[in-house]
């Protein structure tokens, strides 16, 4: 959602605008735009549309070596070269990016700019149009921007520039992602490390409520009173070539199969010399002190949590709930005595997610995160951290990090069980490292998938996916990657659900994924088969050696009954990708989304 650049230096600052935006592509966006600064003022290029649109309207003769750049996931406003950032005051002294929302804008707008007429229908532009405003009362940049700041309410990342003002960026944050960076003769901002890695990897993190004045030389970080705060940089642990495609036609497509390498080097994380799993002691004792977990999660994310539940009730012992994020905060239920909340976000920036995380931080309640992003919003906010180890996710949708959410839960609910005593009957090591070999083996029958989506989804309206136990939890997961990527409707159902309503949809030639994998319930879910071929359903039945039948499509590995999810998704991912590819989608990037969702 949203992405912000910006660089102050000595080189021309078009290209790294523009390559930086590439590589926030993949947080999802609908119009894109530059501005830079040189000595004739500041020039703006917009475009509604991809970088590459963006790309044919900028000026190759302006040179500049001051920039901010903006890619735009619409909010308040069509998605139009109008509504797309960089806005500008009506004079045109201030030029802004923004990502997140301003909830009183209206508010501001009747209180202060009656008389200014707006050419968008953005949030945005009220912030710069303040910002003129108060710098003609009289006030410096500096101090006009923080009269708005501290006026604003809800969610910004904010990059400013002063066409009279010359090599400054005037940078804010308030629950929006936004980082420095810093180099040897010049400095950027970005809202993720990914776009700016090519060219430095020391970044300075920026908190809540905080404005930064950044030069070429220095960057100088102070609270909204103007106080002046000292932060150290860190390095950021990202291989330029990790957020490349490679070989590769997409990035799903590379990171359905980094999954086998992804399971390895999370057993190698949380291994300790002796060769056992382990997990920091802090997290197992917030663990066995809690009476219940609560996990919160949006998406794949919350599928994923879906899964987690059972370990950490079957393996830890531990009575879990699972929640929708945008909806716990309405729906909250009643909080047993002590509650440990378990937060799973890949970007680890959600905004549902977060919003969650600061009501049960304020009720005094601990958190643990689980992210892929070290030093994300909600790592940094919970009292806990476990990371993923999966790597840059950058497609859109979610694969890797799923299963490498599951695997870190399992090795979360075997460390605490074994802490309690209880005896584990399984030797989890060995077991994802026979699911890493499964995966190893869809992978390589790519084939085999492709041809079911041309099979099945070439020509469908819908298609559904059904299980039971833990295969229903990969059916919804199953879904949710057909319907975003190929905006095929797509629905997960629990097999015995379906009579109660849902089999009232199936029509001649409906297709219907079903899984097999689970041992216990292996003969109703095939009852289940029975009663859509009956009335007319394509089945698709994916089993898993040992449970198979012949009328099963494909055949999954054996991996163990209570990992079958990392294995099991595999082919639903697969089946996705070529159904979307095959429907001429755009798979990295599909229509609406984004990666990284910060608003709520
Ligand atoms: O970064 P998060 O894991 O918190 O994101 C949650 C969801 O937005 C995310 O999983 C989304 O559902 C994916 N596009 C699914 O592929």
């Amino acid at each position: 959602m949203c992405g912000i650049v910006g660089y102050i230096g000595y080189k021309d600052v078009k290209e790294i605008l523009l390559n930086g935006l590439e590589k926030l592509e993949y947080r999802g966006y609908d119009s894109a735009g530059i501005a830079v600064r040189n000595e004739k003022g500041v020039h703006v290029f917009r475009e509604k549309g991809r970088i590459a649109d963006l790309r044919q309207t900028v000026d190759v003769n302006v040179q500049a070596v001051t920039g901010i750049g903006h890619t735009r996931w619409a909010t308040h406003g069509v998605p139009s070269k109008d509504n797309a950032h960089p806005h500008q005051s009506t004079a045109g002294r201030f030029t802004l990016v923004h990502n997140g929302v301003i909830e009183n804008y209206e508010q501001l707008k009747k209180e202060y700019l009656l008389d200014v007429p707006m050419k968008s229908d953005t949030d945005t532009e009220v912030i710069v149009q303040l910002v003129e405003i108060f710098a003609n009362e009289g006030l410096d940049t500096e101090a006009a921007f923080r009269k708005t700041l501290q006026m604003l309410k809800g969610s910004y990342a904010l990059a400013l520039l002063d066409a009279e003002q010359e090599e400054t960026i005037f940078v804010a944050k308030n629950k929006s992602p936004l980082l420095v960076g810093l180099g040897e003769g010049f400095n950027v901002v970005a809202s993720d490390a990914m776009a700016m890695i090519q060219i430095t990897d020391q970044f300075v993190e920026l908190m809540d409520k905080e404005m930064v004045i950044v030069t070429k030389e220095k960057v100088t970080i102070k609270n909204l009173d103007g106080q002046e705060i000292q932060r150290a940089p860190y390095t950021a642990e990202l291989d330029a070539s990790d957020i490349e495609k490679g070989t590769y036609p997409h990035y799903m497509l590379k990171e359905i199969d980094e999954q086998p390498l992804v399971m390895r080097k999370i057993i190698q994380a949380y291994q300790n010399d002796q060769g056992k799993l382990t997990i920091d002691q802090g997290i197992i004792q917030a663990l066995n002190e809690a009476d219940r977990l609560y996990i919160v999660a949006c998406g794949t994310s919350y599928h994923a949590g879906l899964v987690g539940k059972q370990f950490l009730e079957k393996v830890a012992k531990i009575p879990t709930e699972v929640h929708v994020a945008s909806e716990f905060g309405y729906n909250m239920p009643l909080l047993s005595e002590k509650p440990l909340f378990i937060f799973i976000s890949q970007s680890g920036e959600t905004a549902d997610s977060r919003a969650v995380l600061v009501k049960v931080k304020e009720m005094g309640c601990k958190a643990l995160t689980i992210t892929n992003v070290q030093g994300s919003t909600l790592s940094r906010e919970a009292d806990y951290t476990l990371l993923l180890h999966a790597g840059p996710e950058i497609a859109v949708a979610s694969t890797k990090a799923y299963t490498a959410q599951i695997a870190v839960l399992s090795i979360l609910a075997h460390a605490t069980a074994e802490s309690r005593g209880i005896k584990l009957e399984f030797d989890l090591i060995h077991e994802l490292g026979i699911v890493a070999n499964a995966m190893e083996v869809l992978c390589d029958t790519k084939a085999e998938f492709e041809q079911i989506a041309r099979d099945y989804l070439a020509s469908t309206r819908n298609c559904f996916f059904i299980g039971r136990a833990l295969d229903y939890y990969v059916s919804l997961e199953g879904a949710l990657k057909l319907k975003e990527i190929s905006y095929i409707q797509a629905e997960g159902f629990a097999g015995g659900e379906l009579k109660h309503g849902t089999i009232a949809l199936i029509e001649e030639g409906t297709p219907v994924v079903a899984l097999a994998t689970q041992q216990d319930v292996n003969l109703s879910i095939r009852g289940n088969v029975k009663e859509v071929v009956a009335r007319g359903a394509n089945p698709c039945i994916i089993s898993m050696k040992g449970l198979e039948s012949e009328e099963d499509r494909f055949v999954i590995p054996a991996v163990h009954e209570l990992l079958t999810p990392l294995a099991a998704v595999v082919p639903m991912q697969l089946i996705a990708y070529y159904a979307a590819l095959h429907r001429s989608c755009d798979v990295d990037k599909p229509r609406n989304l984004a990666k990284s969702v910060t608003v709520e």
